[in-house]
């Protein structure tokens, strides 16, 4: 599966809103190093910078093109560093004054092993940030896996359908409590408002397209997605029918995680 940063910043500024909330709430007024994880493009990085302009900026991600973006956008500024690796291995070789993450972690499982861990990635005093979309119940959602489960598309996209990657709540204040000093979790819902799109696709499905739909598109020919795409914008429309000018709102929960060593 490959990102497309383009798509990917179609709708940036519904996708920031959360990133800079988080932002806001770290309790930090000069942290000397900073690790980005999941960094994608690098555009929350640079928002890392502004709030921290003495930091030194460690961004790490998998994927080549969002680096290659990250890279660009940042280039000649010798605070940021972008590192390629896998978060499901990743260990700071020395401990963050601050880990954050936005929109990333909930494409990794395991998140009762890697909260503590990252927890240990944050130096004493330090804060380690998380914010992930938490929309697993909402119908895009929900719709995206009945339509890959169903018979004409198990076969090609059932193994792709992933068991609910982000927990509750307590869960994650419980795994994080006996790492840390003092924590804050809470979740927001978003009544997003999104534009009609001038080439006439339900929004939510180029939404999607930006983030959820990318593991299920990298399994099928182009034929067979415009298929599959066509069969979800069915029942998008259904369950969030355009307004009388084409938009849609399109309400999307999001779970946020502040920890101080
Ligand atoms: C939705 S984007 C978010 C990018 C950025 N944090 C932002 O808020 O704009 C998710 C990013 O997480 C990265 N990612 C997902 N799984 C990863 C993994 N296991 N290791 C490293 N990066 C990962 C993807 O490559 C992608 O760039």
């Amino acid at each position: 599966m490959t990102w497309n940063p383009g798509r990917y910043l179609q709708y940036e500024d519904a996708r920031l809103r959360p990133a800079l909330e988080l932002l806001a709430r770290i309790p930090l007024d000069a942290p000397a190093t900073v690790a980005d994880l999941g960094c994608g493009a690098g555009n929350v990085a640079r928002r890392l910078a502004e709030r921290w302009p003495s930091a030194r900026i460690t961004g790490v991600d998998a994927d080549d093109a969002m680096l290659a973006r990250a890279r660009e956008a940042t280039a000649g500024d010798a605070r940021f560093t972008f590192v390629r690796a896998d978060l499901a291995q990743w260990r700071a070789a020395t401990p963050f004054d601050v880990v954050y993450s936005n929109a990333a972690l909930h494409w990794l499982d395991g998140h009762a092993a890697l909260f503590p861990r990252l927890a240990r990635s944050v130096a004493p005093g330090g804060a380690l940030a998380v914010q992930m979309p938490d929309n697993f119940d909402g119908p895009s959602h929900v719709l995206l896996e009945q339509v890959a489960r169903s018979a004409a598309w198990r076969e090609r996209l059932g193994a792709r359908v992933r068991s609910r990657p982000v927990a509750r709540p307590h869960d994650y204040f419980e795994w994080l409590a006996p790492h840390v000093a003092a924590l804050d979790v809470w979740t927001t819902e978003y009544l997003q408002h999104l534009p009609r799109r001038d080439d006439g696709e339900h929004p939510v499905l180029a939404w999607m397209r930006g983030t959820a739909l990318l593991p299920y598109m990298s399994a099928l020919d182009d034929a067979a997605q415009r298929a599959f795409a066509s069969e979800l914008a069915t029942g998008l429309a259904q369950a969030y029918p355009p307004r009388a000018d084409g938009s849609v709102l399109f309400p999307f929960r999001r779970l946020f995680v502040v920890a101080r060593r």
